[in-house]
């Protein structure tokens, strides 16, 4: 039976690093682990949190109620011609996970090298980063569904994925647990190295023909120079969405602001960068108490030591406000406020 803590401090266990406490904690390492849990009445008497790295929430508060860490580990492979099927805890780190497929020769994940989180949280917001989403590589997943205890297999096709979006963040939240996920990787390295910044480093690095490593070390090396490590600097990555507007909005913003940072979608929208827009209100490296954006991207909010989560969320609040009075644009959280 999985040990149930009390008044458990999060703060190792969020990566804004925030100091609230869980009324009760568990830490899952095993499926029947999660099958003996949910015969504990605590876990259906109980609001549920679920976590993996906890770098993707706000802790405004106490969280009354039962935390759960998944913590299920193992990665195994199988073979299909030139592609191969990995299948990997919810509980791996998912740059462990990246490093895992970089030195086995997979490809298809070298982009998403060093994104803060675990294997099990990454379908939920479908993460992404230099031109590569994880529904680009995402053949199913193994979900524990708290209603009835459960096991379902989830196709790419159940998941709904969009910009930063899954049915697990939207009609199924709160539903499910991610205990295993399944990727479909290549053996012939396919590389899409064309998100400027990646040819420029690979370029930089005197690299004409790189290989998967070259390109895990050159995005590794770009989030580096211009991200905050939050094990030093608390923080959940891009704080927002990049808005996506329709082309007639955009034709407002683009009248008042000619030099506006944006990009086409394949749905025919626009794509605001929204790192561009919050420098443009003057908030880029401003410190605010123990609160601030980071230096190199304003889109990423800081704790630069003791903030509390309402100092962040004021911030935002702060933030949100000036984007719209300034473009007219609504900023969307991307973190998750708790
Ligand atoms: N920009 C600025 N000022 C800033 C930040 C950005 O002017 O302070 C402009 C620059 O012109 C830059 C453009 O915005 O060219 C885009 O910036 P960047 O390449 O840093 O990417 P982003 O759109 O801000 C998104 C993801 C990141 C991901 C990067 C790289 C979202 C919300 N964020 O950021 O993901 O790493 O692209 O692909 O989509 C995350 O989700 O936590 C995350 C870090």
């Amino acid at each position: 039976m999985p040990q149930i803590l009390e008044n458990i401090s999060l703060k190792p266990y969020n990566s804004f690093a925030i100091d609230v406490n869980a009324r009760y904690f568990t830490e899952i390492e095993t499926e029947s682990d999660l099958k003996e849990l949910f015969q504990n009445p605590l876990f259906s008497n109980q609001k549920r949190l679920i976590v993996g790295g906890g770098s993707n929430m706000l802790f405004t508060q106490d969280f009354d109620g039962l935390v759960v860490k998944m913590s299920i580990k193992g990665i195994e492979s199988k073979n299909e011609g030139d592609q191969v099927l990995v299948t990997a805890g919810a509980g791996e780190v998912w740059n462990d996970f990246v490093n895992y497929c970089v030195a086995n020769h997979f490809a298809g994940v070298e982009n998403l090298s060093l994104i803060p989180g675990t294997v099990g949280a990454s379908p939920i917001q479908n993460i992404g980063a230099y031109g590569v989403e994880l529904k680009d590589v995402f053949e199913s997943c193994i979900a524990f569904e708290i209603k009835s205890g459960q096991i379902k297999t989830f196709h790419f096709d159940d998941c709904q994925f969009g910009y930063r979006e899954s049915v697990f963040k939207g009609a199924f939240k709160g539903q499910y647990i991610i205990t295993k996920v399944t990727f479909r990787l290549s053996l012939k390295a396919v590389l899409n190295t064309s998100y400027g910044a990646i040819e420029t480093e690979l370029h930089h690095r005197g690299i004409e023909n790189p290989g998967i490593a070259d390109v895990s070390a050159a995005v590794a090396h770009i989030r580096v120079s211009k991200l905050p490590d939050p094990s030093t600097i608390g923080n959940a990555g891009s704080f927002f969405k990049n808005p996506v507007i329709e082309k007639y909005e955009f034709a407002d913003v683009v009248a008042k602001h000619p030099d506006v940072v944006h990009y086409p979608t394949v749905d025919d929208k626009i794509k605001l960068a929204a790192g561009w827009l919050i420098e443009q209100c003057g908030w880029k490296g401003k410190k605010i108490g123990q609160t601030g954006t980071w230096k190199n991207q304003a889109l990423v909010l800081v704790n630069h030591g003791h903030a509390s989560g309402t100092e962040v969320y004021q911030l935002s609040e702060q933030i949100i406000d000036s984007v719209k009075s300034t473009f007219g644009v609504t900023l969307e959280r991307e973190v998750n406020i708790l």
